[in-house]
């Protein structure tokens, strides 16, 4: 008797273990995505997503945006988590974080990524785009394809160009219609050489400053005047502390997203395509709604009656195309033929 229920209790420990480990018979477990960067999340891949500016901007819209539709695409195995306003990072103090994959993915505006690539100074060229269209041609086109090439050079995998508008000037001081009403003013710009030298060109005080800092900067007068585009200038309330802005286009402030190359390339190829299907589908939203939200912003600032507005005439434009000539002399040979020669045959269509 005692035999055979030790033989009873051997087939049914048998018959258990070979439901668990399984005979082919059992639902399949769902696949664990690894994160060997986390520890401790290793069920799902947690991204961390750093992005200096308000939550109600086009940058900052389009990252929520992003973070959902992943959630959505790999069904919540991939998890993008958003951290605006610099809370993490100075733009500048992105890159590194980047590289230490500390965050995973950021969206620098062009201007910031000169510093690390200084191919990317075309994007700075004044008045180098007349409209949005030019912009799109140069994203989708071989200007696009060179930087994201060049910046691959540097460890990193650009997967999307973003845009937000063309960029106005503020100031405190008067109102800027010609080249000589900028003279000795002092204006905070972005790290960019070439933004840098702009205002050098002209007789202006160029200060760098992190985006952070601009609303204190102007509020305290350490500065007369900065340059941006109607969201940020909006957002972040600079309009309240300037008296004169000048609707010029000067410059067009777009974005590269950007991931660690090494970082990507490690994530499953399922979830690579699903963050760039969401990307995608991001972008081309961005496309039809950043001027959209910019217009708004100018709409709400005209209404705010804190700024005298100038806008800035075709004539005008022509007069300080001419006088920032230089900036295209010295950046044309920085930046290098292969780009110029795209520039010119844009400019040329
Ligand atoms: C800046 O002025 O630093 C901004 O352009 C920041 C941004 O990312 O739009």
């Amino acid at each position: 008797m005692k035999g055979l229920i030790t033989i009873c209790s051997f087939l049914l420990v048998g018959i258990l273990t070979a439901y668990y480990i399984g005979f082919g018979f059992q639902e399949q477990p769902k696949p664990r995505a690894i994160d060997k960067e986390l520890e401790g999340l290793n069920e799902k891949y947690l991204l961390r997503f750093s992005h200096v500016v308000a939550e109600n901007t086009p940058k900052g819209l389009a990252a929520s945006m992003f973070a959902q539709l992943v959630r959505e695409k790999t069904d919540g195995w991939v998890e993008v988590q958003v951290f605006p306003n610099a809370m993490l990072y100075e733009a500048q103090d992105e890159f590194d974080a980047l590289m230490r994959n500390d965050i995973h993915i950021i969206a620098p505006a062009l201007s910031e990524v000169s510093v690390l690539d200084r191919k990317w100074l075309v994007m700075d060229l004044p008045y180098v785009f007349q409209n949005e269209q030019m912009v799109e041609a140069a994203f989708n086109g071989r200007i696009g394809e060179l930087l994201f090439e060049s910046i691959g050079d540097y460890g990193l995998h650009g997967i999307a160009f973003w845009d937000n508008g063309f960029k106005q000037f503020t100031n405190n001081i008067r109102p800027v219609v010609e080249p000589e009403d900028i003279k000795g003013l002092s204006v905070r710009v972005m790290p960019s050489e070439a933004l840098v030298d702009t205002y050098r060109v002209l007789d202006a005080k160029p200060r760098l400053f992190s985006f952070n800092e601009v609303y204190n900067v102007l509020s305290t007068g350490i500065v007369d005047g900065t340059e941006n585009t109607l969201s940020n200038i909006y957002s972040k309330g600079f309009y309240r502390q300037q008296k004169y802005m000048t609707v010029s286009n000067h410059n067009y402030l777009g974005y590269a997203v950007l991931m660690n190359s090494n970082f990507f390339h490690t994530l499953p190829v399922d979830y690579q395509n699903s963050i760039i299907e969401a990307m995608n589908e991001v972008t081309m939203w961005l496309r039809e709604h950043s001027k959209v939200i910019n217009d708004e912003m100018l709409y709400r600032i005209e209404n705010s009656g804190q700024l005298e507005i100038h806008y800035q005439t075709e004539s005008e434009k022509k007069i300080w195309r001419q006088a920032l000539k230089p900036i295209y002399d010295k950046y044309g040979q920085i930046i290098g033929d292969e780009l110029m020669k795209e520039v010119i045959k844009l400019q040329g269509k």
